[in-house]
């Protein structure tokens, strides 16, 4: 293995040999002599432990040279480990060095078994220090806790995940379907304190009414004709942890405000019971419902939305963060490849302009879905449009003039019209926005069998 680097700067020529002699066996020693010459080295070689002398020239008397040398050091490379070597006397410029950024002093005069332990701890804490930078780029670039997503507003996402998690507050997760709310949700309970308790979620959009309610309440045994037993609710199940509310945009108003009841009081009660049971959940909540507006519209409770909504997190549709895009398919295109062990190693370009220009309305999902199938589709090492079944509209009138392109898009729409109507050209003419005879017309010059 390489020996570490090691950046002596000592102007005592003598010393600076000694010191080399001393180390080398450990280390690969450069050594300096001013601090011009230390910046150079520091700069090329990137030792990440330095051995500095105050007393630098032109004034090897002065210790200005040496501060402004350990200044300019730590601006360059903010975690290099700088060790002070001062004389007999000086701990006050040491001390003061240490304020500034150094790590750590010595005093001459050198004892060289001593010096490498100091020097050994040096390079391990650089040595931590880096790794330690490189996971947190890492995680950067590849996203938080399976979420990917490079552009600015998914970072901004992810540093309110960080913060929320920690609070005990309720969470509103809004944004258009397929957004990853689910996965907003299930990151926030991950990163807080609730994470070995359940994570409980339950879809009020996917339940009837009826049901709903003891879903989530419980009930108790001849609370309604088919309550046999007693059983426990989701709130009781999230005991300790996290339920998790989605679609919560589609809760009917009385269970809205048994909700709030518990928002305020922490307390519920089975259907058809009587007894108040205290819970401890946090509540997390989704949708993709414009809630001030149902509101207005009579069917979501203010009073609700303003408990529920402490925090909101709002998750930008995909078409709004077009970097984020390209990464995520080709993140999604190497899984999905690699499951189902087929050798493709990328898009054509064609295809990386149909993803950038699709508007894409299901979001991630939707994303999802069309790589999913353009790995099972696709025929070549590359994805192509067809693959995704994103090929654009104009790309059949290609190499047309406008009068053929125009007929050839009016044939498209009336035939499609007709077929629709099964043949029924009255309702196609209408459909179409034109008069019966208008239709008989164009077909007749479009060519187009009736
Ligand atoms: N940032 C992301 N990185 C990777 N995958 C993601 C990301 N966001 C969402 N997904 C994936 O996209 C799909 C949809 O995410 P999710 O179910 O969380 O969306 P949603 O907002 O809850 O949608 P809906 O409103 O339709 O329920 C999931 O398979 C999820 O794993
Ligand atoms: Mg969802």
């Amino acid at each position: 293995m390489d020996k570490p680097k090691l950046l002596v700067v000592e102007d005592d020529s003598d010393l600076r040999t000694q010191m080399r002699w001393a180390l080398a066996q450990d280390y690969e020693v450069f050594q300096a002599e001013d601090r011009t010459s230390a910046l150079e080295v520091l700069s090329k070689e990137k030792p990440p432990v330095v051995t500095l002398d105050l007393g630098l020239p032109p004034r090897p008397d002065g210790v200005e040279e040496g501060f402004r040398a350990l200044g300019d050091m730590l601006e360059q490379d903010g975690l290099v480990k700088v060790i002070i070597i001062t004389g007999q006397g000086e701990k006050d410029n040491a001390l003061k060095a240490i304020g500034q950024g150094a790590y750590d002093f010595f005093c001459k005069p050198i004892q060289i078994e001593e010096l490498k332990v100091v020097l050994n701890r040096a390079f391990y804490l650089s040595q931590v220090e880096h790794e330690h930078r490189e996971l947190q780029q890492q995680r950067r670039e590849e996203g938080f806790e399976g979420m990917l997503g490079t552009s600015s507003r998914m970072q901004e996402v992810f540093s309110s995940i960080r913060k929320v998690s920690t609070a005990e507050v309720p969470v509103l997760i809004v944004g258009e379907s397929g957004t990853g709310k689910e996965l907003v949700a299930g990151a926030i309970h991950r990163q807080s304190s609730r994470r070995e308790s359940p994570f409980v979620p339950i879809n009020c959009g996917a339940i009837p009414e009826n049901l709903l309610e003891s879903e989530l309440f419980g009930h108790e045994k001849g609370a309604f004709t088919d309550a046999h037993i007693q059983r426990k609710g989701r709130f009781e199940t999230a005991q300790g942890g996290t339920l998790f509310l989605d679609e919560i945009g589609e809760l009917s108003l009385s269970l809205q405000v048994k909700l709030l009841r518990f928002l305020q009081e922490q307390k519920i009660e089975r259907v058809g019971g009587r007894e108040e049971i205290l819970i401890d959940a946090r509540v997390l909540a989704a949708t993709n419902k414009d809630l001030k507006q149902a509101i207005s519209d009579g069917k979501f409770r203010e009073d609700l939305y303003y408990r529920l909504g402490v925090v909101t997190i709002q998750l930008p549709p995909l078409r709004e963060r077009e970097e984020d895009t390209l990464v995520l398919a080709t993140a999604l295109l190497q899984r999905y490849a690699s499951e189902n062990r087929k050798k493709i190693t990328g898009f054509t370009k064609p295809a990386i302009r149909a993803i950038e220009e699709h508007n894409w309305p299901g979001n991630i999902r939707e994303l999802e879905n069309r790589i999913k199938r353009a790995v099972i589709m696709a025929e070549g090492s590359k994805i192509a449009p067809e693959d995704l079944e994103l090929v654009s509209p104009y790309k059949k009138y290609e190499r047309q003039g406008l009068k053929e392109a125009r007929e050839a898009l009016e044939r498209d729409f009336i035939e499609r019209a007709i077929a629709k109507n099964k043949g029924n050209l009255t309702q196609a003419a209408s459909e179409l926005g034109l008069s019966r005879p208008t239709l008989y017309e164009l077909m007749e010059k479009l060519g187009i069998n009736k």
